[in-house]
């Protein structure tokens, strides 16, 4: 059972590992949530968080902030809950109206688990996820290393991942097609440091796209590749 972070006693203080456990409960409660009512959703969060973490594991993070990440990449479109499903699933490029709705997404998301008691470090992967490393993001228009690493992390997987997924308005690129566009991105929309390392992973151990349904020690058996599985421990 899950104790709501209210309902602990003050005075009571958790040890970082509680936390993290806490932290891991409620997002797996949250993840199998999102596989539900948003399974594509869900499964874009799984690759994007499975990406973020390679990436992360190729410049030295530390395991406590590759745990961070594996929760907040997970959960970085989280606040998709709130955005009404024909905006989400429209057959179509947004107008203007429509893509201001849905980019009340992150900070819907971030609000939602502060509420939750999730600790900060996850809360800016999900407000700052859309950020650009020009500044013409959003929410916050953050540049440069204002931006959270890990959402500048984050970002880049999510853009590589929407670019490789299916849509019914435009092809499906290429690996190779979509790196193209990540290094062209870079130094305007991306971290250049970070596109530099990510064009360097190998993409032939993508995850396989028709996993499906909650992954991890909280759902259904995953068959996501070793890597992911241990980062979940
Ligand atoms: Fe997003």
């Amino acid at each position: 059972m899950i104790v709501p972070p209210g309902d602990i006693p003050r005075g009571i203080r958790c040890t970082r590992n509680e936390r993290a456990l806490q932290a891991d409960l409620i997002a797996g409660h949250l993840l199998a949530m999102l596989a539900r009512v948003h399974p594509e959703t869900f499964r874009h969060s799984q690759r994007v968080a499975y990406l973020s973490l390679r990436l992360s594991l190729s410049i030295g993070s530390s395991a406590q902030e590759l745990e961070t990440l594996r929760i907040g990449a997970q959960l970085h479109d989280l606040g998709k809950l709130g955005i009404p499903l024909r905006l989400l699933e429209k057959a179509g490029p947004l107008n203007g109206t429509e893509f201001e709705i849905v980019k009340e997404h992150p900070v819907l998301g971030a609000q939602f688990l502060e509420g939750l008691g999730l600790g900060p470090e996850i809360l800016s992967i999900v407000m700052h996820h859309h950020e650009r490393w020009d500044g013409l993001g959003y929410p916050n228009e953050l540049a440069g290393n204002e931006i959270p690493i890990m959402a500048r992390i984050v970002a880049l997987a999510d853009v590589f991942d929407a670019l490789t997924s299916h849509r019914s308005y435009r092809n499906t690129l290429s690996v190779d097609d979509a790196l193209q566009v990540i290094v062209e991105g870079a130094g305007n929309q991306f971290d250049p440091c970070l596109v530099r390392d990510f064009i360097r992973l190998d993409f032939s151990q993508m995850p396989n796209r028709s996993v499906s349904g909650a992954v991890g020690r909280h759902g259904k058996a995953s068959r996501w590749p070793r890597l992911f599985q241990l980062a979940a421990v």
